[in-house]
């Protein structure tokens, strides 16, 4: 990558890095993960979550725990192992050798007894011994340690008042935990990928509903992977992703870019249709600067578009700025200005923007206006088909003509509202 590609990357992350800057995340490591070669990476790639301001929560499932019942005598053992385990991951978050992604990250880590938990007791008449349930997280101390920049690492196992330890189920932990915390993420990190179609093409996005119907036909484990997302986010928890550890980046991709690595299930329409706001600005910006680049938009600078925020409307999408729209309004000459129209060439094609203007046209009825214009160098015919009429430019106000010194000999089209 040429340096101008480096910064040119570098600065396209800044809205994912705003966006996710503050947010409480939980990551929830599926059995198999800290064993295998890409670990490290997963490691180097948390590291910088942290350091780019995120509240991390990592849970790390040393075996799969079915319901069976555990014998207390397979305890002993088994704590050992998770202890075996959490102690290699502690010691991968602290090395810094000059040269490595650690370097001066200064992490740290704390594990401790955040997590409560009951005997699963006698269930049909089975004794179901040390296996455990879930029963209360301790967020002021979990909330004190991540505000403290502190990562917090939770293995599978809970202690009861009485003192006894518990395995718990690491998927049933990470839904407890993340609803608890009320976090904004949970991201499972598993041997799969993310959720595939019949054909084995990677489904980036789902709602809940839409996740269900891929639950029968997953593959092993996935499917749970699948059932512990739809349940987070029916406890209020907005996105699961689920990403493959044997990706190396896979987390990065995932969060700071828009591509994304996995699969994203989410409760909610992940698009909305809102007012700028200031962090949209940055994506505003990312989505309008190559098209003024090429000359197909006015050239704004990034201080007016600022300056101009509240004119804008935009669609995002998992927080992010698929498609934009300015309507700047002239009461006095009961007339508005549409601009800036702009979709994301990955959204293009779908109704965006022809909504954006319905929206704009609308506003602009509320204001009482009588007309809406806009100036376009190549997209004269896409506004003739949402109802605008090419005029000469001295039909429009006095005003709006003295605006086009920012013109490029540009048709003018008016549609009346
Ligand atoms: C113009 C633009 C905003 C349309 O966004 P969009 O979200 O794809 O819009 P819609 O989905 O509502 O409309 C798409 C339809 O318009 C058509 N269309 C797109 N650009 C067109 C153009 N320049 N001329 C004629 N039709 C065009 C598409 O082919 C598609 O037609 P179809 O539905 O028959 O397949 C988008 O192409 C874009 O960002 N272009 C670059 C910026 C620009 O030119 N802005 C306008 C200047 S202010």
């Amino acid at each position: 990558m040429s340096s101008a590609d480096t910064i040119d990357w570098f600065r396209n992350t800044a809205p994912y890095i705003n966006t996710h800057r503050g947010t409480t995340v939980v990551v929830g490591l599926r059995a198999g993960a800290v064993s295998q070669d890409n670990f490290i990476n997963v490691v180097h790639d948390l590291a910088l979550m942290q350091s780019l301001g995120m509240r991390l929560v990592v849970i790390h499932e040393h075996a799969y725990l079915n319901s069976a019942p555990l014998p207390q005598e397979a305890m002993g053992p088994m704590l050992a192992e998770i202890a075996s385990e959490r102690s290699q991951i502690e010691r991968m978050f602290s090395m810094g050798l000059p040269n490595s992604p650690l370097h001066n990250a200064k992490l740290r880590v704390i594990s401790g007894n955040f997590v409560t938990a009951r005997p699963a007791g006698v269930l049909k008449g089975v004794d179901h011994g040390a296996l455990g349930v879930v029963r209360h997280v301790d967020v002021a101390g979990m909330s004190h340690a991540l505000d403290g920049a502190a990562i917090c690492l939770l293995s599978a196992v809970a202690h009861s008042p009485a003192g006894d330890v518990f395995a718990v189920n690491a998927l049933e932990l990470m839904q407890v935990v993340a609803r608890s915390l009320a976090a904004e993420k949970l991201i499972v990190m598993s041997e799969h990928e993310g959720v595939m179609t019949e054909d084995g093409s990677l489904i980036r996005q789902l709602t809940v509903d839409a996740a269900r119907n891929y639950m029968a036909h997953a593959a092993d484990g996935m499917d749970d992977n699948i059932a512990l997302a739809c349940k987070a986010c029916g406890d209020g928890v907005p996105r699961v992703h689920l990403v493959s550890y044997a990706c190396d980046g896979g987390l990065i991709k995932e969060l700071y870019t828009h591509d994304g690595a996995g699969t994203l299930i989410s409760s909610d329409e992940y698009e909305q249709m809102v007012a700028a706001q200031g962090h949209d600005l940055a994506g505003i910006l990312e989505l309008v600067r190559p098209l003024q680049q090429e000359g197909v938009l006015v050239e704004r600078t990034n201080e007016q578009v600022a300056a101009d925020l509240q004119h804008f409307t935009v669609i995002t999408k998992d927080s992010r700025v698929i498609a934009c729209a300015a309507l700047y309004p002239n009461t006095a000459d009961a007339i508005g200005e549409i601009a800036c129209v702009a979709t994301h060439p990955d959204y293009r094609d779908s109704g965006h923007g022809e909504r954006l203007i319905e929206k704009l046209v609308e506003t602009a009825r509320e204001l009482h206006l009588k007309q809406v214009y806009v100036r376009t160098t190549q997209t004269g015919h896409w506004f003739r088909e949402l109802g605008f009429q090419p005029v000469e430019q001295t039909a429009l106000p006095s005003a709006e003509q003295a605006k086009s010194s920012r013109d490029r000999n540009s048709n003018t089209l008016i549609r009346a509202i």
